[in-house]
């Protein structure tokens, strides 16, 4: 995939405001634009309140752009007529996925999107199995729901996303209720769909081990785009990190101290095995 065919979405200059009035307050996104592309794995951070959630439901079309415009393979977000297509390209996964289940069973929860796009009813069951064996829901699908764990249930809101077979998702915080387990394999899921099958993820996350395994790491603040860059460049950088009050990796934050304590680390650490490796080097060469 080349040139604009792979975009899949795109923000030109967005704005957006809760309030209908726009000169009395503060906009909760402004000057947004940036694009993700086909197979692209972005980590969208930002403190509390920088707009994040927002901009996820723009690229969703929960909510149309107040100024600019947001394209989802190139059909504007603020046109009703196409909005089913613009929903079915961008799946959204919410933060707590008790509110994303609405079915008495797992196998009709991930059938509830697809009901509505008046497939045969064995395509139905085909993508509802094919869905449910890629998350490993096989065993549960004639489970309800509620009975299943944290992590379980997150793989079956995926699954009712994926089933409707998007070109991109749109993750909001979804490790946040899940035990380390739980997270570990959620993301593993994920980050498989999208090297296997080009599947594009943006990724709202306030751990920075998670950001770091993205492609690219974008960030808010106060609902401005203030940087967009490879992990290595944005998530060492800890006076911007710090100033926002996020951090860096753990192991980012542990070479800084080392460094301020003399000890002559290379300036491009971002994961532990990095740290580990230079702390053996000087080690030896002392
Ligand atoms: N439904 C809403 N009505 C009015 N203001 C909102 C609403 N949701 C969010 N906001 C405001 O918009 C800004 C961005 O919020 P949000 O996108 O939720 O940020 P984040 O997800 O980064 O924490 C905040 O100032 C927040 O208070
Ligand atoms: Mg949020």
């Amino acid at each position: 995939m080349h040139g604009q065919s792979s975009i899949i979405v795109e923000s030109k200059d967005v704005e957006f405001y809760y309030s209908g009035e726009e000169e009395t307050v503060w906009p909760a996104l402004s000057g947004i634009s940036f694009t993700v592309n086909q197979g692209e794995y972005v980590a969208l951070v930002g403190p509390n309140g920088s707009g994040k959630t927002t901009l996820l439901k723009l690229f969703n079309a929960l909510l149309i752009p107040s100024r600019g415009e947001v394209l989802v393979k190139g059909i504007s977000t603020a046109n009703e007529d196409t909005l089913p297509e613009v929903r079915r390209t961008c799946g959204m996964i919410f933060q707590n996925p008790d509110n994303q289940l609405v079915a008495t069973t797992v196998e009709e929860d991930i059938a509830f999107g697809l009901e509505n796009l008046a497939l045969p009813s064995r395509e139905i069951q085909n993508r509802v199995l094919e869905t449910a064996r890629l998350l490993g829901l096989e065993k549960l699908l004639k489970q309800p729901p509620h009975l299943l764990s944290g992590g379980e249930k997150q793989r079956v809101a995926i699954a009712g996303v994926l089933a409707m077979e998007p070109k991109c998702i749109l993750m909001d915080e979804p490790t946040a209720m899940l035990d380390p387990a739980g997270c570990r394999e959620v993301l593993k899921t994920v980050r498989k769909l999208n090297r296997e099958r080009g599947l594009a993820v943006i990724h709202v996350t306030h751990f920075p081990e998670e950001a770091a395994g993205a492609d690219r790491i974008v960030v808010l603040n106060e609902g401005q785009l203030i940087a967009d860059g490879a992990p290595g460049e944005v998530l060492t950088n800890l006076p911007l990190l710090h100033s926002l009050g996020l951090r860096g990796t753990a192991a980012v934050e542990l070479a800084a101290l080392l460094r301020a304590d003399g000890c002559p680390l290379p300036p491009q650490i971002l994961h532990n095995r990095e740290l580990v490796d230079s702390l053996c080097s000087l080690e030896q060469n002392s």
